[in-house]
């Protein structure tokens, strides 16, 4: 599975220590562990950008359905992109598949790259047991990135002997179509490390904006928030959530009413940041908890992935 030569990694690791304090790291080839929605996307836009790219899951099984998810939805991008050119289409999903390689052990791929991305299950201690075991298995330059939505970058960073070397990269959903990336710099993260994911993130055609290391960074902070203030207006029976929804899409120019965003999102996901946030700041108003929010995840009504949340989608 390993798709770098022994010759590379003897150069990278005897130059690596010279280069990694001389100048910024040119990221080409991507380790991204977790092949579920976030990290099958991140590979995907990885690859197709040109980089070298290896996927790493628990099983052959989920990797094969990445695999699949990807490659369907690199058809989508091809018959935009080459409408008038099917063989270039063709070649374009070839050629990106062809620049990601699988494996189930990320430990025995990640001496040969230059960019860890987590994509995990959002679990702080599941996070830094993988950290700390990569941490011994990663050359020196390699940079160490998450993209967690909720947890602490700095808590990640310290159950590693990197910490200079270890940010957080905030992806959104769907990856190939959304343009932001949120780069966040923790206090130890070197101007280096937080430079070299910057040009990442424009090789990968996205924008990157800064954050430090604060809940939510930037999105999640104003959004969940505001989604929440629309459950507890419908919550004081102020107004019905199909009202809210379309006075925010035809009166704020918003793409989706909040409760669609609810729905689509997924509802667990979003009581697991919510509940988080709550904990490290109890007397927040706006991180309280929301009833009808914990009814709706109580009942397995998880939005859309679910079939049913606000909405129901059978
Ligand atoms: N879903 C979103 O909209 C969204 C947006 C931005 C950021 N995120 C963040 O991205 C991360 C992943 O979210 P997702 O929605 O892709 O989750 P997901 O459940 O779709 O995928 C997670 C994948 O990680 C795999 N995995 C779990 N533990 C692993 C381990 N130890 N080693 C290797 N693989 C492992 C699982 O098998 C699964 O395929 C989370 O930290 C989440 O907070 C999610």
């Amino acid at each position: 599975m390993a798709f770098v030569t022994r010759q590379f990694v003897r150069s990278m690791s005897s130059s690596s220590t010279a280069a990694a304090s001389a100048k910024k790291i040119l990221v080409k080839h991507v380790t991204v562990i977790g092949g579920g929605l976030m990290g099958a996307g991140i590979a995907q836009v990885a690859a197709a950008t040109g980089h070298t790219v290896v996927l790493v899951d628990q099983t052959e099984d989920i990797l094969a359905k990445s695999r699949k998810g990807i490659e369907e939805s690199l058809r989508k991008v091809a018959k935009k992109k080459f409408a008038e050119n099917p063989k270039g289409a063709d070649e374009f999903v070839a050629k990106t598949l062809s620049s990601i390689s699988t494996s189930t052990d990320a430990a025995s791929v990640v001496h040969s790259t230059d960019l860890v991305v987590e994509a995990i299950v959002e679990n702080l201690q599941v996070k830094n047991e993988l950290f700390k075991r990569l941490d011994k298995f990663a050359a020196e330059h390699t940079i160490f990135a998450s993209n967690t939505s909720s947890l602490q970058i700095t808590s990640l960073a310290n159950s590693t002997t990197r910490q200079d070397r270890f940010a957080g990269l905030h992806f959104f959903n769907p990856v190939p179509l959304m343009k932001l990336v949120e780069v966040i710099k923790t206090p130890m993260t070197s101007q280096k490390t937080f430079e070299s994911l910057l040009d990442f993130s424009r090789a990968l055609g996205k924008h990157p904006v800064a954050c430090k290391d604060t809940p939510g960074f930037i999105v999640n902070r104003l959004l969940v928030p505001y989604l929440m203030e629309a459950i507890r207006l419908c919550e004081r029976g102020e107004a019905s959530k199909e009202d809210i929804d379309m006075a925010m899409k035809l009166g704020a120019g918003y793409p989706m009413g909040p409760f669609e965003l609810l729905d689509y999102v997924g509802l667990d996901t979003t009581k697991f940041i919510l509940d988080g946030w709550h904990e490290l700041d109890s007397k927040n108003p706006l991180f309280q908890p929301c009833p009808s929010l914990n009814k709706l995840v109580a009942e397995k009504k998880f939005g859309k992935k679910s079939g049913e949340g606000f909405y129901k989608y059978k």
